[in-house]
């Protein structure tokens, strides 16, 4: 950007493929509906553009926003062909929303099961339409801010252009790796039927082992790339965690920081959480145990005093249900209850749905995601349970020190940043280091034990929720990138 920017709030664009909540698979969700509004409060005119993926509209309009049509619709060129979506704006939680409306490319499911040119245009629309925006919206921002491998073909897009020194060029972008094992590969062949010359100067960074790789691309082109916690920055630099992108990290270290994610504290407030049949705080917290009662009759178990671990979210690798559907046969014996809430790969949810038959008394399953449950089980459960491979940052956590459920996590990625054992000075949970079902069993042992000492569970409790998980601890740390790169 050339000549020095005029003063006011620094007007960034935040493109996301899911934002609750509109819509929402995973984590990034959470972080993309959160973090702009709460980069606003810090005086950063920060709007998002997300697909009105099905049904999105209609619930928008069911919570009573209002929603506005631009009279212009977004337009980008693929293949030859012109895709076109109507574009809607709402404002929510102070932040206003570009939603894509276009049922032909953002029909009922987010992901694709298999990428491949044709399921990809809905995310390279996606990208272009960020381009595009600015002549809608009669705003344009000076940062563009991408979450992920769906929003990936933008920042390369626009090098392209800057090459070209085409008008559109003119912006600096942030790319977010919310998760470096999603990357956006598919046959290389894509880009030419995509009408990109495989060759082309600035886009050959997307070639990776005889691939198209649209993170790859996204790594190259973007002005700063930013991960969600310290730790897992430092673990993608390195061959174990880098994905096959560790040499490439490397090389663009100078660019690369970890910002750790925070959580919507007035959403996930137990003070306040309306989704539970009681509230609490760490000064009044006899709420917690009517929650823990509302949750042993939702499992249909009698109180005998067993440590309940919750664990909710997907069930996939990554979430370490490799070492914990080998370890539940002695977790039961060793008198642990375990309330689960998730859906994900068929054979995990098979494994534990087949562990709730065989041990009801100590196995409750819930298969999909069900938001009450959910909160219940962060508020009625003695500990919260994360035995992750990799954790880019995690948000549950967060949530469950923030609830008084004290975490039993491997330490890893963003759970090394928040989480620390109960020995150390710090101590808000129960840690462990190596990937096996003995270390896994170990630490739940160890939770076990402080389970029994009251005072010693007292205090774990106390330290986790008094600290402070919201976005204004990182929303200072995104708006210096920012002005930084405006420099
Ligand atoms: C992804 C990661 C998770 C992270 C979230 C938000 O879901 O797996 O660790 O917290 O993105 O950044």
């Amino acid at each position: 950007m050339e000549g020095k920017r005029k003063t006011g709030a620094l007007k960034v664009l935040h493109i996301s493929p899911e934002a609750a909540p509109f819509s929402k698979v995973g984590g990034l969700a959470d972080v993309a509906g959160s973090l702009p509004p709460a980069l606003r409060r810090h005086s950063a005119d920060c709007r998002l553009l997300t697909p009105a993926w099905d049904g999105v509209l209609d619930s928008i309009r069911d919570q009573g926003l209002q929603l506005t049509r631009l009279s212009r619709k977004a337009e980008a060129v693929i293949r030859w062909r012109i895709y076109r979506a109507t574009v809607w704006k709402c404002v929510a939680d102070g932040l206003p929303v570009y939603l894509l409306d276009a049922p032909d490319l953002f029909g009922n499911t987010i992901y694709p099961r298999d990428l491949d040119p044709d399921t990809a245009i809905p995310f390279l629309f996606l990208s272009l339409a960020a381009l595009d925006l600015p002549e809608t919206a009669l705003w344009k921002p000076e940062i563009i801010h991408c979450h992920d491998w769906a929003t990936a073909p933008l920042p390369a897009a626009l090098q392209w252009h800057r090459y070209f020194r085409h008008s559109r060029g003119d912006y600096r972008t942030v790319f977010t790796i919310h998760n470096l094992a999603h990357q956006g590969v598919l046959p290389l062949m894509s880009l030419e039927e995509w009408g990109i010359e495989a060759d082309a100067r600035h886009l050959g960074a997307m070639e990776f082992f005889g691939m198209a790789n649209l993170m790859k691309a996204a790594l190259v082109a973007s002005d700063a790339i930013t991960t969600v916690s310290p730790t897992y920055a430092g673990e993608i630099q390195t061959d174990a965690g880098g994905e096959g992108l560790a040499g490439l990290l490397r090389s663009v270290s100078f660019k690369v920081s970890g910002i750790l994610n925070g959580i919507d504290v007035n959403y996930w407030d137990p003070e306040s959480d309306a989704l539970l049949p009681a509230n609490y705080s760490a000064k009044d917290p006899a709420g917690k145990k009517i929650c823990r009662t509302s949750l042993l009759e939702k499992a249909g178990w009698p109180d005998d005093e067993r440590p309940i671990f919750s664990i909710v979210g997907r069930m996939v690798e990554q979430k370490g249900f490799p070492i914990l559907i080998p370890a539940l046969e002695t977790l039961v014996d060793l008198g642990c209850r375990l309330f689960i809430v998730g859906s994900g790969q068929p054979e995990y949810e098979y494994a534990c749905g087949k562990a709730a038959e065989r041990w009801p008394d100590s196995v409750f399953v819930f298969s999909g995601y069900d938001e009450p449950l959910a909160h219940l089980a962060y508020a009625g459960g003695d500990f919260f349970l994360m035995p992750s491979r990799f954790e880019p940052c995690g948000l549950s956590q967060l949530i469950s020190l923030r609830y008084g459920t004290i975490p039993v996590v491997r330490s890893v990625g963003g759970l090394a940043d928040t989480v620390f054992d109960f020995g150390s000075p710090r101590g808000n949970g129960v840690v462990f280091h190596d990937y096996t079902v003995q270390a896994l069993v170990e630490a739940v042992s160890r939770a076990i034990t402080v389970h029994r000492d009251e005072r010693a569970r007292e205090e774990l409790v106390l330290e986790g929720m008094k600290a402070n998980y919201s976005w204004d601890r990182s929303a200072p740390i995104y708006a210096r990138l920012y002005a930084s790169l405006l420099q």
